[in-house]
């Protein structure tokens, strides 16, 4: 957890020592979308979070303007006072958007690679032998098991579609993860092949909103699996992986907690 989040808090401009306060302000927002409508409290969680973020990052902009700095919190604020590139909300907005979105997403995707490593031993192997797969190694983690289960949108125009009828006003979710094991686009999808080419997954989505962090998140995984290999032999999870809490939601996918057990 704290890799990505560090990283996305030193971009945006945010002091190290809020690191709690912003997963616990992250844990509370991502109620929006991850987690179930059973959750009781969820909206009133989420706004909570929302509140106490956006409160942050508008002092942290009032402070930005008064004191430029090298990071991307001024470059937002210049755009907006410069530019007129965006609104006061949309700045705050932004920020926020980065925070959330630059550390759940990566955490996870790190731990998916852990678990997805664990049952597949000889992949872990074939990795330490050949480190410099670890870039196809990534996106295989990517495509496997990645960290967003589904993108949500808003039908536009009522149409069929795959034998459906969509109706305009629904929300429907398109599940990424589905089409990452999708056999006519991949050779034995449900295999880990960490040297699979060509590897066209969906993970970042597709389109217009593609994930601004695509390659920030590619990075920190690539480092986060060169410096496990060099340290230890063996990455072992330490539970049964039946018993771990899983994450309740249709957009995040990932595990609550991950013990490990690393062999040097
Ligand atoms: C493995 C890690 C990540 C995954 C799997 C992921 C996945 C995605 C996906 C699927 C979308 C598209 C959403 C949609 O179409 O509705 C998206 C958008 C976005 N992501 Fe990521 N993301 C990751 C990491 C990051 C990081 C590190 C950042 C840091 C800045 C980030 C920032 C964003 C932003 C700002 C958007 C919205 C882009 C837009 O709407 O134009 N993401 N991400």
């Amino acid at each position: 957890m704290p890799l990505p989040a560090l990283v996305i808090m030193k971009m945006l401009g945010v002091p190290r020592d809020m690191l709690f306060k912003m997963k616990e302000w992250s844990d509370d927002l991502i109620n929006f979308v991850g987690s179930p409508r059973t959750v009781e409290d969820k909206y009133e969680r989420a706004r909570r979070g929302v509140i106490a973020m956006a409160d942050f990052f508008s002092q942290l902009v009032a402070e930005r303007r008064a004191q430029p700095k090298n990071d991307i919190l001024t470059y937002l604020v210049e755009a907006r006072d410069e530019q007129s590139a965006l609104t006061d909300d949309e700045l705050v907005a932004a920020a926020m958007l980065m925070l959330f979105a630059g550390h759940e997403t990566t955490t996870n995707l790190l731990g998916n690679a852990v678990m997805a490593l664990h049952a597949n031993p000889d992949q872990w192997e074939h990795l330490r032998q050949s480190p410099g797969s670890i870039e196809s190694a990534v996106e295989e983690f990517l495509r496997f098991d990645g960290p967003v289960l589904s993108t949500a949108r808003v039908v536009a125009r009522s149409h069929e579609l795959g034998g459906h009828s969509l109706e305009e006003g629904q929300r429907m979710f398109v599940m990424l993860t589905a089409a990452n094991r999708d056999p006519k686009v991949f050779d034995e999808p449900d295999r880990l092949d960490i040297g699979r080419k060509p590897n066209r997954h969906v993970t970042f989505g597709k389109g217009a909103h593609f994930c601004l962090g695509a390659p920030l998140a590619r990075l920190e995984a690539k480092t986060a699996f060169n410096e496990l290999l060099k340290r230890f032999q063996r990455i072992e999870v330490a539970k049964p992986i039946e018993e771990l809490d899983w994450i309740d939601a249709m957009v995040m996918r990932g595990v609550r907690a991950l013990p490990v057990r690393l062999h040097r």
